[in-house]
């Protein structure tokens, strides 16, 4: 048995991200204003502690494998300050924890916010918490106003990646090693460093990162469990290329086998036209348009890097769901929306909805026995 096969032996009996499950699912952004959907329409996800449990008990009953919190500091303006209301990654982790039985549950750490020695206590803190089911998502930001309140500029997007391979580094040893150490790098001093006790996932928690560029892939394929792809395309020749090339790469470059997920928004009617219609009312009569211009403007997409059709599409897909995958339709074509991600080679999909408390409701009233049914949660 090679290492890493070893390493998801001693995982699978406490995290179900190893599970054999054909198509792993999970919930995105519950813990923010708006969830993932730019809208003014009514039955936006709020910020609160009942709504935020209500969709991780809703998780944990489905047994999906992963509840996965964005971490955001900052709303984006425009109409709706998008995001703008939210709690804090860790400290959510550690209440979504008590209170679930099955899911894996995240914190999604902004590398420059946290000191590696509290990452690496809290997230053993909430291993404990969890009964091992807690995994780590790096981030290294992007948004500069929300890195800015913490009194420090967003440094080069490849030094980002620097810092947080030593960051990782810090957290993997503080969660692996029994004797103290001493730590001296290019951005962390750490004298006589130990984290005590040992987190309950052996020889760690999982780690999971979403990053898209050349350096964010290879930090994925070296430190990640679980990477992230986005989509250019929605076909599925496309995206079977894109989730192989992801895969393929960690193994080609690190011998590490990694699962590849994505994240896709469900809007669904009774009818297709229901949810059309829907979709329409949601993203073009009510979308916050101001507030996705400030997004895409700080992500440093204009029509001058994009065409203008190609940039206005994007936009649309960040109001309707974060640019997830569209899933738009009737139950039976929300089955087969996933099983076309599945059919593409994706390990896992987070799942969104516009009205997130009713629509995932839904979703596990009338939606996911079909998707069991299909074959793609056994
Ligand atoms: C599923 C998913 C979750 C993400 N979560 C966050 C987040 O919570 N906070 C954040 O600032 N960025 C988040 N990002 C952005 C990524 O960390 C990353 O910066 C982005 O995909 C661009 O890749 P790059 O950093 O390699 O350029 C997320 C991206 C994806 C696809």
């Amino acid at each position: 048995m090679n290492f890493q096969r070893k390493l998801e032996e001693q995982r699978r009996s406490t995290s179900p991200l190893f599970n054999d499950r054909k198509l792993k699912l999970g919930t995105f952004c519950t813990n923010l204003s708006g969830g993932c959907t730019m809208s003014e329409a009514e039955g936006m996800l709020q910020c609160d502690w009942e709504s935020s449990s209500k969709l991780a008990r809703m998780a944990d009953a489905m047994e999906f494998e992963a509840i996965v919190p964005v971490g955001r500091w900052k709303g984006f303006g425009g109409n709706t300050n998008f995001n703008g209301e939210g709690f804090e990654c860790y400290a959510w982790a550690a209440g979504i924890s008590a209170l679930t039985r099955y899911s894996s549950v995240f914190a999604t750490s902004h590398v420059p916010t946290v000191h590696p020695m509290m990452a690496a206590k809290q997230a053993m803190t909430i291993d404990h918490i969890s009964g091992g089911r807690f995994t780590l998502n790096v981030v290294t930001g992007w948004f500069a106003p929300e890195i800015e309140m913490f009194g420090a500029p967003l440094l080069d997007h490849d030094r980002r990646y620097d810092m947080a391979a030593e960051w990782i580094g810090i957290i993997q040893r503080l969660w692996t090693e029994d004797e103290e150490f001493d730590h001296d790098g290019e951005f962390y001093h750490l004298r006589k460093a130990i984290v005590r006790p040992k987190p309950i996932q052996k020889p760690h928690p999982v780690v999971m990162c979403a990053g898209a560029s050349a350096r964010g892939r290879e930090f994925s394929a070296k430190f990640a469990d679980i990477g992230f792809t986005n989509l250019e395309a929605h076909d599925l020749e496309s995206m079977r290329v894109r989730v192989d090339a992801h895969r393929k790469y960690a193994w080609d470059e690190h011998r590490r086998s990694i699962q590849v997920w994505t994240n896709a928004y469900v809007f669904q009617g009774d009818t297709e036209k229901e949810a059309r219609d829907y979709y329409q009312y949601c993203v073009f009569e009510k979308g916050d348009w101001p507030g996705v211009e400030n997004l895409v403007s700080v992500m440093g997409i204009n029509s001058q890097s994009i065409p203008a059709p190609v940039l206005t599409k994007l936009k649309e897909h960040f109001i309707a769901g974060w640019a997830g995958y569209p899933i738009i339709g009737t139950k039976e074509q929300v089955v087969e929306g996933l099983q076309t991600l599945s059919n593409a080679g994706f390990d896992g999909i987070l799942l969104s909805w516009p009205r997130y408390v009713e629509g995932m409701e839904e979703f596990q009233r009338t939606t996911y026995p079909l998707v069991q049914q299909a074959g793609l949660r056994s």
